[in-house]
């Protein structure tokens, strides 16, 4: 089966379990094609995300695989004016643009692509979440921090998945980068960076059982 047979027959509406799925899940009953539910993720994301639910938030995945995770957040957001937005370096062609649900919509761009970051963020922002869960990697994931964090609006989260990979020793030529920054030191440099910002309204919160980090962004800063 070809990569684009897997995902193709999926966003027509066939059941996941018909595609052989990577990996999926169930939540509220539904099987959604993403690890973010085996690996219990969902229970943090319900729990800090409860505020939003209900609004026409706007969300930008980065890394979305088979599109399992926009499903998900498309569903988990039901305002009918949501919008979800996923951008994967191995987007299927096919899938650019043209997804079956409307309030979701899938560009392919590399997260060290600096340009492609900017002018998706300046065509969908400002976010109220955005969320990487790409490569994982120190430098691709301080890129995408870089340039869209200030796409994110005050009072909205930025999240940066599976940091724990930073505690990997025998993996840091993989997810680190040369001088020894590692995705554990990214996520302390954010923390250290935010004093430098206007504070007021901060939030950080580290699952360090499941390494998800959430920083959500203070009110603008009033003097
Ligand atoms: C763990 S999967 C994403 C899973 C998905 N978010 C979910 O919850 O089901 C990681 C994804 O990151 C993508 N990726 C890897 N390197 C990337 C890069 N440099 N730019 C954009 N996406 C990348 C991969 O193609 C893959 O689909």
């Amino acid at each position: 089966m070809t990569k684009r047979d897997t995902v193709w027959p999926y966003w027509r509406g066939i059941a996941i379990g018909e595609t052989g799925p990577l990996f999926s899940g169930k939540w509220n009953g539904k099987v959604y094609k993403t690890d973010k539910i085996e690996n219990g993720f969902m229970s943090d994301y319900e729990r800090i995300f409860a505020p939003f639910r209900e609004h026409a938030v706007r969300l930008l995945e980065i890394g979305v695989a088979y599109g399992g995770s926009c499903e998900l957040w498309s569903d988990f957001f039901s305002h009918p004016d949501a919008r979800v937005i996923g951008l994967d370096l191995a987007l299927p062609d096919l899938m650019e643009d043209q997804h079956a649900n409307s309030r979701v919509t899938l560009h392919k761009c590399d997260q060290n692509d600096s340009e492609g970051l900017r002018a998706i963020a300046s065509r969908y922002g400002p976010f109220d979440i955005v969320i990487d869960d790409g490569r994982h990697r120190y430098a691709e994931t301080l890129n995408c921090y870089r340039h869209l964090v200030d796409y994110v609006r005050a009072g909205g989260y930025y999240v940066i998945e599976d940091w724990g990979v930073g505690y990997w020793p025998d993996r840091q030529h993989i997810f680190g980068d040369r001088s020894g920054k590692t995705m554990v030191t990214l996520i302390t440099d954010i923390m250290h960076s935010i004093p430098k910002a206007p504070i007021s309204g901060y939030e950080v919160i580290l699952d360090t059982n499941k390494c998800l980090s959430f920083f959500k962004k203070g009110a603008p800063w009033r003097g």
